[in-house]
């Protein structure tokens, strides 16, 4: 996509992580109630179920250019990982994307910045394209300590990776302290991390790389305040937990 002055544009995307919610009956009844409001929009659309309830949104979205993705998946190929689930079980379901390093992860699962990098990079081999979350504590934000944070989640989540590789992976900047909170970042605050991811990603990979990644702002994001959001200029989306679950979503898409 082009602009008016022939610039490349990066396209819209709104991603809904429905988290540990919808059995697989609630899953396709619920699809099925907002199919044709998020169908054929402008914005790249993932719905990202619980593992269980892939095939049945999978079904339900059949005949339309929404993706679907999961909230996670391990680093191995295969083996004696009980409870875990491979990029290759992902793939074979025709799963387009995948969370990775959610803040839930991180700190119910203690998941690493290490782990993180490892899944990043076999998403990668395999096919599938890493949402790659980072964010903030309230304690880090009080601390003033933003940036450094920041950049040392990038640094090591993207740490081996090709420039070639960066730039299919999307990132989610989610302050932790907006996720679920319904404490919504200023559009000042959500920009201004935003942007500096992209320096962030600009400094490993160059300019080019960092034009073309995709960005997104998550936490607390409702169909009254994405609009502003998705407006700022280093924000291409965003990714929606709570409102993702209702009709409201639909809303969030066409914003
Ligand atoms: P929320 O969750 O929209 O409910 O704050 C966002 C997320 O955790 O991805």
């Amino acid at each position: 996509m082009t602009d008016d002055q022939g610039e490349m544009m990066r396209r819209r995307i709104v991603a809904a992580n429905w988290k540990m919610n919808m059995t697989s009956d609630e899953a396709g009844a619920f699809i099925n109630t907002i199919r044709e409001g998020i169908n054929g929009k402008e914005a790249e659309v993932h719905i990202i179920p619980p593992f269980v309830d892939i095939a049945v949104v999978k079904d339900a979205l059949k005949g339309t250019d929404i993706l679907v993705g999961a909230q996670n998946m391990y680093y191995e190929d295969k083996g004696a990982f009980t409870g875990e689930i491979s990029a290759d079980m992902l793939t074979c379901l025709g799963v387009h994307s995948v969370v990775i390093g959610h803040s839930e992860r991180r700190n119910i699962f203690s998941e690493d910045d290490e782990m993180i990098n490892l899944k990043v990079k076999k998403a990668l081999e395999k096919g599938l394209v890493p949402i790659l979350c980072c964010g903030e504590s309230l304690d880090t934000r009080e601390a003033g300590k933003v940036s450094e944070w920041i950049n040392a989640q990038i640094e090591s989540a993207f740490s081996g990776i090709s420039a070639q590789d960066a730039v299919k992976c999307i990132i989610a900047y989610e302050p932790i302290w907006a996720i679920g909170t319904g404490k919504v970042a200023t559009t000042d605050q959500a920009q201004e991390v935003c942007l500096l991811i992209r320096e962030k990603i600009k400094e490993l990979y160059g300019s080019e790389t960092a034009e073309d990644i995709h960005i997104l702002y998550g936490g607390s994001v409702k169909a009254d305040n994405c609009k502003e959001l998705f407006e700022c200029p280093d924000i291409d989306g965003g990714l929606v937990g709570g409102a993702s679950l209702k009709p409201e979503f639909v809303d969030i898409v066409n914003a």
